[in-house]
């Protein structure tokens, strides 16, 4: 029978072994424990080792998921590789597909920055909506520590590495995706970039093409700051709507985890109290396209979030881009 709706079944994280604390970090750049902790909320953050990859951490937390939703990979339908930092240009799904043994999965990757989770299980919605795939595994893993200028004080003190997933599922009863709004704005998109940078090549007369590389991550920090908390409360305000549903009935909030300032500004524009605000940023920064399904996948493992309770997550970043989904979670840990 055709799905009528979407359940989200399972979850799973990996996390890098590495860690990098704030006093590590204040002896590489003029900076201190005391500044990155109220400035910011975060601790540590966990950075990639030289033998791994965007392939195997995905690959770790993909895994984890499979197995909660008590699913062969085999009949995993669909893989959303959400990443800004995938291990090829022209993409690292497939090749996770085929790390999986997921042999019956067409994969392909999808960028938006950290929105990308939220962007993915959106996609992915769709594809079970319309009845054209079942089983449906949304990752979300960046290893911007690839990228960040290591002597650039205000921004590598704020990124980590990491993965996360989710298996979602169609179903023919009920909708657990009750609401979503995305957008993007690219009028701000030099607001946040890791841009290709090249130099002219002459091949041969009247042929000339470009090459290089990407730049470490650029930012304007206070801009991003001001656009997450006045768009964040927006997008979740919007999928709220849409699921027919208060803010009085979400049960967590999980956002894009950036700033703990943002995250508390945004829970209290919506009058969410801190409670129910999921947060983890502290022990692993910002790691962009994983840091919901980190956070949920931790969240539902330590028993916080319980099969049947709503959660709103958000995510938001470069493009500019952001999005919310209002979800009801799906069954229990088993693992
Ligand atoms: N240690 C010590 N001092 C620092 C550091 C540091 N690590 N970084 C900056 N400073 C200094 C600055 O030089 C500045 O000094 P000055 O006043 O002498 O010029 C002072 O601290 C204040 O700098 P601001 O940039 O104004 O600091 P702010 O309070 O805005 O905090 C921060 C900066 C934490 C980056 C904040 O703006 C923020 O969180 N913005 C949002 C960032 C974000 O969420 N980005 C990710 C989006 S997700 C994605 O898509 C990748």
């Amino acid at each position: 029978m055709k799905a009528i709706g979407v359940s989200i079944i399972g979850c799973g994280s990996a996390a890098p072994k590495q860690v990098m604390t704030n006093e590590d970090l204040s002896l590489l750049v003029d900076t201190s424990d005391e500044w990155i902790r109220t400035r910011t909320g975060i601790r540590k953050r966990h950075l990639v080792t030289t033998d791994s990859s965007l392939s195997d951490l995905s690959a770790q937390a993909a895994k984890e998921a499979i197995a909660m939703a008590a699913l062969d990979p085999g009949e995993i339908d669909l893989i959303i590789l959400a990443t800004s930092t995938a291990d090829d240009l022209f993409g690292s799904a497939a090749k996770i597909q085929h790390m999986l043994e997921a042999n019956q999965a067409v994969a392909f990757d999808l960028t938006a920055a950290c929105s990308g989770f939220v962007f993915g299980l959106i996609t992915a919605a769709q594809f079970i909506r319309t009845g054209v795939y079942k089983n449906v595994l949304v990752i979300g893993a960046d290893i911007l520590s690839r990228w960040v200028d290591w002597s650039d004080r205000s921004t590598c003190v704020l990124f980590g590495d990491g993965a996360g997933a989710v298996v979602c599922q169609g179903t023919t009863d009920d909708d657990n995706l009750l609401g979503f709004a995305m957008y993007s704005d690219g009028k701000q998109h030099d607001a946040l970039n890791l841009a290709y940078h090249g130099n002219d090549t002459a091949l041969k007369e009247g042929i000339t093409i470009n090459q290089g590389t990407y730049q470490p991550i650029t930012m304007k920090g206070r801009d991003v700051y001001r656009f997450a908390v006045e768009k964040v409360p927006e997008v979740i305000e919007k999928a709220l709507f849409n699921a027919q549903l208060t803010t009085d009935d979400i049960d967590w909030l999980i956002l894009h985890q950036a700033n703990q300032r943002i995250i508390d500004a945004v829970a209290k524009r919506l009058k969410i109290p801190p409670q129910k605000v999921i947060a983890n940023l502290d022990e692993y920064g910002n790691t962009s396209a994983a840091s919901i399904p980190l956070a949920l996948d931790e969240a539902v493992r330590q028993g916080k979030i319980k099969p049947g309770e709503i959660v709103a997550s958000s995510g938001f970043g470069a493009g500019l881009t952001w999005g919310a989904t209002i979800f009801r979670w799906g069954i229990s840990p088993q693992s």
